[in-house]
């Protein structure tokens, strides 16, 4: 089915420069999230410029954003202490040296000092790298080939674990035990033997899996929420589960905190939680907006990297503009009242459009953590991928985008996705954001009805 904008001409500059991107730039974007075919249908919107939680498309058109550059920005648009940083790096030292700097270890130190399971740590420049090496650490520290990963998450895009997304159950097969399905040709078919699938938030299979493949699987890995089928939160006791299976089979347990690092508490889903992990992956809430990540954990397994057993590289990793950005990011996270206002203000929205969604009388349910979050529209819980494929409606939620933004609310259209709340949304933004979505609800049921 292919989707329009409610009022077109509002995006006449965004459609023409779609037209011309197409050119030159494959699917008009750079990355696959941004593409038609991701649901940016009739095509994505461009954006002029972003201002604290605010949003400004090339038309003229402003948003409240929990796109947020699909996380990155945390501290919303352009957080001055962050830029101020980093301009003051580039104009007065430089970016890259091929040597480390002395504010690389005041990075690792903060680093250390708020995320639990994190006693050294390396910076890279995206979680796909992060993802990479904490893989890579894993399979040498345990001499085992395989690693558990599960279906529904994203992990990045790097060949070894670019599987199992978001498959076609035909394809995949038997929800508790699914064949790994990968992203798509051009991903080696022989990496299949590496991966052992399990649906989440079931124990039971991680259990069984980790006795039939006992003395192969090197690690687990796992987003400790599940931010990329919509918002799925953990089952109580089920990190604590994956954390006392893995440790009973000698398997590195390693979350991927690429969203939820600094955005569900500064130490992470791993804080919130209270699991701690052998490795974990940070990237979007690190740099304020600007390209960095780090792969940390226990020094025993991260010391494998000092000897040079296991090479973390990189001619971009800790370049200045990263370092700085981090580190000033980190300074600014560091007072925790900060924390609580996102609290109470992400709090505040999931609790008002839950209330919009009921008075609606549409079916579904506001899900979310800190500042992360997703609105389903479906009549069951949602508790793993295969719920989300069978329950969730994304033609629902296509309308309730057009319809929020239309209303000045901009997030992604793809039901698959998240809102992301940042440190820069106002009470006034969440004011606005509610008072929008009792509109958009109730033009969801006018338009395509009260049940999922
Ligand atoms: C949980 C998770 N891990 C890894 C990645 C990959 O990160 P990057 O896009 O920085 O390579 C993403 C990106 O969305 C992610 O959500």
């Amino acid at each position: 089915m292919s989707y329009a904008f409610l009022h077109p001409e509002r995006y006449q500059r965004s459609a023409a420069l779609f037209e011309r991107a197409l050119r030159s730039i494959p699917a008009g974007v750079n990355s696959t999230a941004r593409a038609q075919f991701s649901g940016w249908e009739p095509h994505p919107i461009f954006a002029d410029h972003g201002d604290g939680a605010h949003l400004v498309d090339v038309d003229g058109n402003e948003y409240v954003d929990y796109l947020l550059g699909l996380g990155p920005m945390l501290l919303g648009h352009r957080p001055p202490e962050v830029t101020d940083a980093v301009v003051e790096r580039i104009c007065n030292v430089g970016t890259v040296f091929a040597l480390p700097t002395a504010l690389e270890a005041d990075l690792a130190d903060a680093i250390v000092a708020a995320v639990p399971s994190v006693e050294q740590v390396r910076l890279v420049n995206s979680g796909t790298e992060a993802v990479l090496y904490a893989l890579r650490l894993a399979r040498a520290y345990t001499g085992r080939p395989k690693v558990i990963r599960f279906e529904g998450h994203y992990h990045g895009f790097n060949d070894t674990i670019y599987w199992s997304k978001h498959p076609d159950p035909l394809e995949a097969g038997d929800a508790r035990h699914p064949l790994p399905v990968p992203q798509g040709p051009g991903v080696p078919d022989e990496l299949r033997e590496t991966l052992v699938i399990a649906p989440w938030n079931d124990l039971s299979v991680v259990e069984e899996v980790l006795e039939s493949h006992r003395g192969e699987i090197a690690a687990l890995i796992t987003e400790p929420v599940m931010c990329n089928t919509g918002c799925i939160l953990p089952e109580p006791g089920y990190l604590e589960g994956l954390r006392s299976l893995t440790e009973r089979h000698g398997v590195v347990l390693i979350f991927d905190e690429v969203i939820t690092g600094f955005r569900l508490a500064l130490g992470g889903a791993q804080e919130r939680y209270g699991v701690t992990p052998d490795l974990t992956v940070l990237a979007k809430g690190l740099g304020g907006g600007f390209p960095v990540a780090a792969i940390g954990g226990r020094r025993e397994i991260m010391e494998l990297v000092a000897d040079g057993t296991v090479s973390i590289a990189g001619t971009y990793s800790a370049n200045s503009i990263a370092v700085a950005a981090a580190h000033a990011s980190l300074e600014w996270l560091a007072d925790p009242t900060r924390y609580e206002l996102l609290e109470q203000r992400a709090h505040r929205l999931r609790e008002g459009l839950e209330q919009a969604r009921r008075d609606a009388g549409v079916a579904g349910s506001v899900v979310g953590v800190g500042g992360v979050l997703q609105i389903w529209f479906a009549d069951a819980p949602i508790r793993s991928y295969r719920d989300a494929i069978e329950h969730a409606r994304p033609a629902h939620f296509r309308v309730f985008f057009e319809e929020m933004l239309d209303r000045g609310v901009l997030f992604h259209p793809n039901h698959l996705e998240n809102l992301f709340v940042s440190f820069a949304h106002t009470d006034d933004d969440i004011d606005r954001t509610i008072e929008a979505a009792r509109e958009a609800l109730r033009a969801v049921r006018a338009r395509v009805g009260a049940s999922a």
